[in-house]
């Protein structure tokens, strides 16, 4: 896109270029609105990543999602929400008034996503986060943003657990890996926020059988769409909620901001995105 070009675009920004089912899913949004707009790709490595955020709209952008290795330095170079700023990064960017704003739309994505899967997850009282990175931190910020009382964290490396813990205050314990089966009889909901049970991954080995009958477990791996944790809660009877629907969730603000109307997460965009994930 040039700056010559009259229709919206935004892009997602990256390092290196990456296959990305996002511009699927915007194209399927801006078809099915019918809304004249584009969507596209940019590589751009970390020593452009200042010029060409600071220039969005010159390089032709009304707005645009960042991913690795981009997304902290998104965050200092924009004005953040609350969201971003919790997270300690950025992965959307936006003009308001001229300026440069932006949020993190991983935690409305994963609560939307449950919504979804699970209505009336949020009566619980104790959740369990297994996993101490970024995505946990989005976890983590929209489960007590929703209210739920106690959030259990546990880590293969404790220290993370503790460390994320002691940032969010009384509401986050931390959990020693080993300490995990003795919390599952009473976790109303299990979210894998770990690399475990992904594509070349171990799985994760936690007995969903010990889980209360109501509870729900969540996983944001998407490759495979259905990991062995999710297998194994839903052959036991209990809601699942998973990665593709997180990321699915994840886009719609994006797409709001950017072209002016709230698209839907509808059966048939799932089905065009998993296609493309089982093609690879
Ligand atoms: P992200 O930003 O996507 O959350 P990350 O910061 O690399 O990614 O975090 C990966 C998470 O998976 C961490 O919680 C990591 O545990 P450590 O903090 O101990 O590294 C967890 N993880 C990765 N491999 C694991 C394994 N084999 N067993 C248990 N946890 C693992």
């Amino acid at each position: 896109m040039t700056a010559e070009t009259k229709v919206r675009a935004a892009c997602l920004i990256g390092w290196p270029a990456a296959h990305s089912r996002s511009p699927l899913i915007h194209h399927y949004w801006l078809r099915t609105l019918e809304i004249e707009g584009g969507y596209s790709i940019e590589a751009i490595p970390p020593e452009g990543f200042a010029e060409f955020v600071l220039h969005l709209s010159t390089h032709g952008f009304v707005g645009a999602n960042v991913t690795i290795p981009h997304k902290e330095r998104a965050l200092a170079l924009s004005i953040p929400d609350g969201r971003a700023r919790a997270v300690g990064a950025a992965n959307t960017l936006w003009y308001e008034g001229g300026e440069l704003r932006s949020t993190n739309t991983d935690i409305e994505g994963f609560i939307n996503n449950l919504d979804a899967c699970a209505p009336g997850w949020d009566g619980i009282e104790d959740a369990l986060v297994l996993g101490a990175g970024g995505a946990s931190r989005a976890v983590i910020f929209g489960l007590i943003e929703r209210g739920i009382k106690r959030v259990h964290l546990a880590n293969r490396t404790f220290d993370r657990a503790r460390a994320l813990a002691d940032q969010f205050g009384a509401s986050v314990h931390p959990v020693a890996w080993d300490g995990i089966a003795a919390l599952l009889p009473r976790a109303g909901l299990l979210v894998n926020a770990t690399s475990l049970g992904m594509h070349g991954q171990p799985a994760l080995e936690v007995d969903t059988g010990l889980l209360p009958p109501h509870g729900v477990v969540a996983d944001l791996v998407y490759v495979p769409l259905e990991t062995p944790l999710l297998s194994a809660a839903r052959a036991r009877g209990l809601k699942i909620a998973d990665g593709l629907g997180m990321l699915l969730h994840q886009a719609v603000r994006g797409f709001e901001l950017w072209f002016g109307q709230r698209p839907e997460v509808t059966p048939e965009l799932r089905a065009l995105v998993e296609a493309d994930l089982t093609e690879v």
